[in-house]
């Protein structure tokens, strides 16, 4: 067969976007008690008052950010008494660029780069809510980022006490959080005593029958039929539950029908999937790490190094004992710092002792591998 390297004239895809990150899936089950603690926290804002806030807490894909977004959408159709502004604490870490971000979704462009302080910023903010008698919802999507940084408590104290200098300004928060052993109201409860007293609204993950269900919608509208068999799907299924994570299973859906298409077939084979999977794996890895802080990065490829020279569990104390940085940093940051690899998947922490401070450490992924990436130079400009 003679092999061409593209093929514009056969595709398997009918639409590859419903495989992008970003795509707001059509169909959204398995969340509507979630979705009614959501509404049930914003009546109040309807009725004129201020929403409720709200933590809404689960494992990394388990539609906690398109829970809030379907829920803004619908706000964005339905009323004007509300404003509702999505942050993404992936890209916005500090305090200014949050403020900066709600003030673009009321003023309608991004507060000039040079000589605006965070008072003028926030003076906008609060003018502009009494003025237009709107009541603000602030998502503060993973917001355990800004947590780390922290800058969360900050955040959320000047947002919730927002009416104190600008009566009539009404604000809530839905902060979303992917680290299951951050206790976020006892950490804020230095800064905000009595305004922030959110539900807890949890977010399981998936089990094997969700996740198949999740994914046959998506290959139901994205590709074209007979591509994609039960047999390969159920293959998916597995892959996915290993890491609890849908969004591994769509990427994997999408991989393998790319690998198909490149081997000219109009099936997906087991093949495909095995390549898939092996793309993914340090795909997903790479991403991760480049994400992280370059001090987060260094204790990561200490912790790769570490359980390359020995065979036993990694134990925290030890892993502490060893990071070589100048300053040294303190035991509370270096146990924040393990915390987000643990939030992030990139290590498993278990607590050794009920109370205790002594964690193990186990890599989730293989340390050679860990070593290459973070040692890779110029990692952040890739
Ligand atoms: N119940 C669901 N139905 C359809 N797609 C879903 C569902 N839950 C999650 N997804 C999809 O899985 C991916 C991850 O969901 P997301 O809301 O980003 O999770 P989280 O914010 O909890 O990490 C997204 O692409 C989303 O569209
Ligand atoms: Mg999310």
């Amino acid at each position: 067969m003679r092999t061409r390297l593209l093929m514009s004239d056969q595709t398997l895809f009918r639409s590859i976007d419903v495989f992008e990150i970003d795509y707001a899936p059509e169909f959204f089950n398995y969340r509507e008690s979630q979705l009614k603690d959501l509404a049930y926290q914003i009546r109040p804002a309807l009725e004129g008052g201020r929403a409720l806030s709200a933590i809404c807490r689960g494992l990394p894909g388990t539609g906690k950010t398109t829970s809030v977004l379907r829920i803004f959408a619908e706000l964005e159709q339905t009323t004007k008494k509300i404003l509702p502004v999505y942050v993404n604490c992936q890209n916005d870490r500090t305090k200014y660029m949050v403020f900066s971000r709600i003030y673009a979704a009321i003023v309608g462009h991004a507060p000039a780069r040079t000589g605006i302080s965070i008072r003028s910023v926030m003076d906008a903010i609060g003018g502009a809510l009494q003025r237009q008698e709107k009541s603000l919802i602030v998502c503060l999507d993973d917001a355990n980022l800004l947590h780390y940084n922290n800058t969360l408590g900050d955040v959320v104290n000047s947002l919730l006490r927002l009416h104190q200098d600008y009566p009539g300004a009404r604000a809530a928060v839905f902060a979303t959080v992917s680290d299951m052993n951050l206790d976020l109201a006892s950490d804020l409860s230095k800064w905000v005593l009595s305004p922030f007293r959110p539900s807890d609204i949890y977010f399981p993950p998936y089990d094997a029958d969700e996740i198949r269900g999740i994914l046959q919608d998506r290959i139901r509208i994205g590709l074209y039929p007979g591509v994609f068999s039960v047999q390969m799907l159920d293959r998916i299924v597995e892959q996915t539950m290993e890491s609890g994570d849908v969004r591994v299973g769509l990427d994997l859906v999408k991989r393998a029908v790319l690998n198909a298409e490149c081997a000219a077939r109009t099936e997906v084979i087991e093949e495909d999937i095995t390549k898939a999977y092996e793309q993914a794996k340090h795909i997903h890895l790479a991403c991760t790490i480049r994400a992280l802080s370059t001090d987060e990065r260094l204790l990561l490829q200490r912790i790769a190094e570490l359980s390359q020279e020995q065979s036993g569990p990694l134990v925290s104390g030890a892993i502490y004992g060893r990071v070589e940085e100048t300053p040294k940093v303190g035991y509370t940051v270096f146990s924040r710092q393990l915390r987000k690899l643990d939030s992030l998947r990139l290590v498993d922490l278990i607590r050794v002792q009920a109370g205790g401070r002594t964690s193990e450490v186990a890599l989730r992924y293989e340390p050679e591998k860990v070593v290459q990436i973070c040692g890779k130079r110029g990692i952040a400009e890739e």
